[in-house]
């Protein structure tokens, strides 16, 4: 039984042939198209839907072994029958280096013809089978490498990436869609196409065809470019759009090109690059929500934070500050990008427990009693306390609640000593400590940048962790003001 679908292109110059090579393979049921030369032959294969070529040798114009060297250079693996009245030592030999498939030689056994069609088609299927079977195993590990990605940038790179290797692209481009369907590019690939070729006029049409439709356009070969679209640029073989679909909408497109050598892209690909734009749009849409739930947190952060220094006039960007040099020692000290959002986070919400203490304490000028220092002693728990419910900051609650231990284990709450100490709680501690001594406090004027950096080095190893403080003081030295 024939698998539906399958499409054969007789190439021959002689009418009577392709009337009963076309009667013969009708009848068993393939799609059947002809071509009276190698040109008309080749773009029909450059539409990318052919899945067996059986030509004549002796065609005036382009010989069957031309076509055949023809179809290979544009890396199809189509394969190819070849029918000679005549066969010859050099034919056969120049034919098989080609890759051709077999021989069927006239006066025609139509028996002969239906095996060896039917055994070249049985081959090719399995073929693309197996390539199927490989390339989705290989697909499923592109799309959990997509999914693990939290970082935009990256995304768009390994997307592009994969999609030049898995439809054999000489050049990609990522375009992302504002509200108002406005396409900007947000990626590229491939050193021959520069971005102003990806903008180019005839591209731009294409893409947001594909924005608006939700439906890919290939464009494949010179023979089948999409009505109201211009021709591609003279470099370019093929050229294929995709959409990135989200359930909601179209995040944008996916754009890949071939060179003129390349040929066209074929319906495997255009499945697969399908299937791979889909699983890049879930994990696209998911960063997206990640990064706007995580600058949603943040606002709430910067909001509790606020409100911590509403109470004490003297604190006033006092949090910032500290995320500030927070973060400048996490990232010397080569902390993973997570970490040092954690750390970031952790300055701002770092005395949030301070919302607990009265405000005649916070804004005392004078000395504090003992009474009124155990107090302020209470704002690391009670802010561990606050955080701890919240799944985002959870992972927080260690550096809020220890911010205070020395590192000779004299501070509190736990009086915690030396790496016991959370590393992100230790950071923290040089970083309130530097920021704290360079602000004005109702006790007492700022401390001059010289200074402040002398008390560090003195505490180094008593209230602070050695190494924190080099490499803080270092960061220091490097920076203006
Ligand atoms: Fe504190």
């Amino acid at each position: 039984m024939v698998k539906a679908g399958k499409k054969i292109l007789i190439v021959d110059d002689e009418p009577c042939i392709c009337d009963l090579l076309e009667n013969f393979l009708t009848l068993k049921g393939y799609g059947v198209v002809r071509a009276e030369n190698g040109i008309r032959a080749l773009s029909y294969v450059e539409d990318g839907d052919i899945d067996l070529v059986i030509t004549d040798i002796c065609m005036p114009g382009m010989n069957g072994v031309q076509l055949l060297e023809k179809i290979r250079e544009r890396n199809s693996g189509i394969p190819v029958l070849i029918t000679t009245g005549y066969p010859t030592f050099d034919t056969a030999i120049e034919s098989l280096k080609l890759g051709v498939q077999d021989y069927l030689t006239k006066p025609f056994e139509l028996r002969d013809i239906g095996e060896k069609v039917k055994r070249a088609i049985d081959r090719k299927t399995l073929q693309e089978e197996h390539i199927l079977f490989s390339k989705l195993v290989s697909l499923h590990q592109v799309a959990h490498i997509l999914a693990s990605t939290l970082d935009m940038g990256e995304l768009d790179r390994k997307f592009l990436e994969f999609s030049v290797r898995f439809a054999r692209a000489d050049g990609a481009a990522l375009f992302f869609a504002d509200a108002a369907g406005k396409l900007t590019l947000a990626a590229r690939r491939g050193d021959d196409f520069k971005p102003d070729f990806w903008t180019r006029a005839n591209f731009m049409l294409a893409s947001r065809r594909v924005l608006e439709s939700r439906e890919p356009i290939a464009v494949t070969g010179r023979g089948n470019l999409p009505s109201g679209l211009r021709a591609l640029p003279q470099e370019i073989g093929a050229f294929i759009s995709f959409p990135l679909n989200s359930p909601s909408c179209t995040l944008g497109v996916l754009n890949l090109v071939r060179g003129q050598s390349g040929g066209p892209f074929s319906s495997l690909d255009i499945e697969q690059i399908n299937v791979l734009a889909s699983q890049a749009s879930i994990s696209i849409e998911n960063v997206r929500l990640y990064h706007n739930i995580r600058d949603n947190y943040l606002k709430t952060i910067r909001a509790f934070a606020l409100a911590v220094e509403a109470k004490d006039e003297y604190t006033h960007g006092h949090s910032e500050n500290v995320m500030h040099y927070t973060v400048l020692i996490a990232r010397h000290m080569g902390m993973p990008v997570h970490e040092v959002e954690q750390v970031k986070f952790a300055g701002l919400l770092h005395d949030i427990g301070k919302i607990g203490v009265s405000e005649s304490i916070l804004n005392k000028p004078g000395k504090l009693t003992p009474e009124e220092f155990n107090e302020i002693k209470k704002h690391p728990a009670l802010g561990a306390t606050i955080i701890a419910d919240v799944p985002f900051l959870k992972p927080l609650v260690p550096l809020v609640m220890h911010h205070h231990e020395f590192y000779n284990g004299c501070g509190y709450p736990s009086g915690l000593s030396g790496t016991d100490i959370p590393l992100g709680a230790r950071i923290l501690s040089v970083a309130d400590a530097y920021e704290a001594m360079t602000s004005d406090r109702p006790y007492r004027k700022s401390l001059p940048r010289s200074a402040s950096m002398k008390v560090l080095e003195a505490q180094s190893g008593l209230q602070f962790d050695p190494g924190i403080v080099e490499i803080f003081l270092t960061v220091l030295r490097h920076t203006a003001g």
